[in-house]
Parts: C-alpha cells; sequence; structure tokens
C-alpha cells in the first residue's frame, strides 16, 4: 500500500482538535450517566480508536462490548437499510445504559438496524455516540445524542475510517485526492 501522503488532499480534523472534541463529548457523557449502569457497545471497526479514546475520557464506570456488522449485498454498500450481524455482543443490554460509539454515520442505515436490533433486547435507554455526522447523506433518520463534528460529503479516512482497510490507524480525519482514488458508492 502506498503512502498515504499521496492520497491526502487535506486534513479537515487535526488530532488536536479531535482530541479537544472528544474530551468535551466524554464530560458531558460523564455528565448525563452519572449514577446510570453505562454500557459502551462500539460497531467494529471504524468504530474502535474513537471508543479507546472516548473511554480514557469518561469519569464514570462503564463497561464496553462490540458488535459488527455488514451490509447485505456483494460487499458494496446498499441503501436497503439492511444489515447483518457479523460479530454479535457477549453481554446481556437487557435493563441497561446502552450508548452506541460510531466513527461516522452516513446514509444511516446501519445505525438504524443497530437500533432496531438492540431495541428488541429492552435495553433501559439507548443513545447514539457518533465522531462524525455526514449529515448531507442522510436517508435514514436516527437520533445522534453525542455527535463530534458535522462533516462535509467527502470520502474521508483516518482515526478508524479506512481505504481498503488500511490507514485507519493515523490519528487526524483526512481527506482523500480524488484524482488519486475512487470511492466505492
Ligand atoms: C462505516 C461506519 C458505519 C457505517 C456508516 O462502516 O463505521 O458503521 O459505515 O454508514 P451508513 O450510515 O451509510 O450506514 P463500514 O461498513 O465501512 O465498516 P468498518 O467500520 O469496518 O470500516
Amino acid at each position: 500500500m502506498q503512502d498515504y501522503r499521496e492520497l491526502l488532499a487535506e486534513i479537515i480534523i487535526p488530532e488536536k482538535e479531535l482530541q479537544a472534541r472528544i474530551r468535551e463529548l466524554g464530560k458531558e457523557i460523564s455528565q448525563d450517566y452519572q449514577g446510570k449502569d453505562l454500557l459502551l457497545i462500539c460497531i467494529l471497526r471504524g468504530g474502535v480508536m474513537f471508543l479507546t479514546d472516548l473511554m480514557r475520557t469518561l469519569t464514570v464506570p462503564h463497561n464496553i462490548d462490540f458488535m459488527a456488522v455488514s451490509s447485505y449485498g456483494s460487499g458494496v454498500r446498499q441503501s436497503s437499510g439492511q444489515v447483518r450481524i457479523t460479530l454479535d455482543l457477549t453481554t446481556s443490554i437487557e435493563g441497561r445504559d446502552v450508548l452506541l460509539v460510531e466513527d461516522i454515520i452516513d446514509s444511516g442505515h446501519t445505525i438504524a438496524s443497530v437500533i432496531d436490533l438492540l431495541n428488541t433486547r429492552r435495553p433501559h435507554s439507548l443513545r447514539v455516540c457518533a465522531l462524525l455526522d455526514k449529515a448531507e447523506r442522510r436517508e435514514a433518520e436516527v437520533p445522534i445524542h453525542y455527535c463530534g463534528f458535522v462533516i462535509p460529503n467527502k470520502f474521508v479516512f483516518g482515526y478508524g475510517l479506512d481505504i481498503d482497510e488500511y490507514y485507519r490507524n493515523l490519528p487526524f480525519i483526512g481527506v482523500v485526492r480524488p484524482d488519486k482514488y475512487l470511492a466505492p458508492e
């Protein structure tokens, strides 16, 4: 895989700004979940960087668990609103205060399907925390209780978000050069 610099058009959210916003979110979540039974659920794989940084900012006791889902279809994102669970939770969420942690909400179909599914398991509460909101692309209406940044409709990568599974480790959010890489539709 080539050096990420060859694919980078611009950094839209630098590391410092990301971390500062995550600290703010952590403070807000810590206030809201005082005395509650907080369970953070990370949707793999993109949400993993955000989860680990966010949880370090929390001052309330909490558990973590993981889920992975994929769209139906031939590996390409479908706007059908259907997702398949490829890795399920290991813990029961019944009666718990669940916070879904996502890197990005785009069409909204992934998180909408996950919410529908998890609601059948009767959590006490279920909220969404997303680092990035590509609001222009929304097709399914989803509540985002905690949002890091609203971003433009550009192909972004870094900080959990990949290009062909690479570059998730970068500490910032960058935009891909359109002349160098064509985003999958
Ligand atoms: C990304 C992201 C969300 C979803 C958002 O995951 O992490 O789960 O897409 O898109 P939507 O709002 O249009 O449904 P992806 O399927 O790329 O998998 P990854 O997290 O493993 O990169």
